[in-house]
């Protein structure tokens, strides 16, 4: 791959990214979740730039983003209980697993050539003016090198993919810091946990959701057990040791959220496992005090459980 400078493009020039990432290049942009790297869903050879610029070893197929439910309606099938979960949370936090549509002009690379397709329609009000400038549907994968941290800044874009990317729109710091809650939807079934909390899908489903994160057997095949790694060794629940990455009452050297609220501690978490990394050094420990597992809680700790687990 030829090595080339990565321009940062102000949030005020989202045409500029746009006609970009119409053209073919790589262009990371903002999301309220995490910073996605965008390439034209319907280039083939700009998808392939994806994989190579984070460094994938396989095709895990990616989310397609769209600017509203209509564009999405273009790529897949609705049924109800998709429809019903697209209109109480798009735009938002919540990717949905669909059906692909007969004459959809995605690459197969996007979908690693299954006949579903995942998509989201961002509410980041600058991804949302991007994804209009744009009109083409944007595959989008977290924009860090495979197996680290997702970014939650334009910085942390490129800490780790400035000279493999064109460029990264640049809108500030990630609202919700985690990456999407995944759905599928024949039958309703949670792929991922993530920025839209399990209770708010199942009162908008008006029932249970079952859950399929099974790691060894993914059906959301990015599910791989050891994933967000920092260099150092990260342990759950802990209550002390020299390096905590506090919550709540249980303190550290740094604090997911002192008051304890989950929604902080989300938005805080990849930020402040980068800085904990840094402060500990390879070799390291990370001690992690317990977060409750309800609400942003289950993502937190699905993404903490990744951290943890021994490396591949
Ligand atoms: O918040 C997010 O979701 C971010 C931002 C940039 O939008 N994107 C993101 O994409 O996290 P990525 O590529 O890291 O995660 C894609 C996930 C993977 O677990 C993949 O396996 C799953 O979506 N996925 C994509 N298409 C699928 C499909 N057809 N069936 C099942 N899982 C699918
Ligand atoms: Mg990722």
């Amino acid at each position: 791959m030829a090595a080339h400078t990565t321009r940062k493009i102000a949030a005020s020039d989202a045409a500029e990214a746009a006609s970009l990432l119409a053209g073919g290049a790589l262009v990371a942009f903002p999301t309220e979740t995490v910073y996605g790297l965008g390439a034209n869903a319907t280039n083939g050879e700009a998808v392939a730039r994806i994989y190579e610029a984070k460094g994938r070893p396989s095709f895990n197929p990616l989310i397609v983003h769209v600017a509203n439910l209509e564009a999405a309606q273009e790529i897949a099938e609705f049924n109800d209980a998709a429809l019903a979960l697209a209109q109480a949370f798009w735009p938002g936090p919540l990717s949905l697993v669909l059906p692909l549509k007969q004459n959809h002009k995605l690459s197969s690379l996007v979908t690693a050539g299954l006949d579903t397709v995942a998509i989201r329609v961002p509410a980041h009000p600058l991804a949302q003016q991007l994804l209009k400038l744009a009109t083409c549907p944007v595959a989008a994968p977290s924009a860090n090198p495979s197996g680290q941290i997702s970014p939650t800044t334009a910085e942390h874009v490129l800490d780790g993919l400035a000279g493999r990317i064109d460029a990264v729109l640049a809108g500030g710091s990630c609202e919700v810091g985690l990456e999407s809650t995944i759905v599928s939807t024949t039958p309703p079934q949670l792929l991922r946990p993530g920025g839209l909390p399990l209770e708010s899908l199942e009162a908008a489903l008006g029932g249970p959701l079952s859950q399929d994160l099974n790691p060894d057997t993914p059906a959301a095949p990015g599910q791989l057990s050891s994933h967000y790694a920092p260099e150092a060794r990260v342990v759950q629940n802990q209550t002390d040791g020299s390096h905590i990455l506090g919550f709540g009452a249980v303190d550290g050297i740094r604090n997911l959220s002192p008051a304890g609220d989950l929604r902080e501690a989300a938005a805080n978490l990849f930020a402040l496992l980068r800085e904990m990394d840094t402060l500990v050094g390879p070799g390291g420990q990370i001690s992690v005090a317990p977060i409750p597992n309800t609400g942003l809680g289950l993502a937190i700790n699905d993404r903490l459980t990744r951290a943890a687990a021994p490396r591949g």
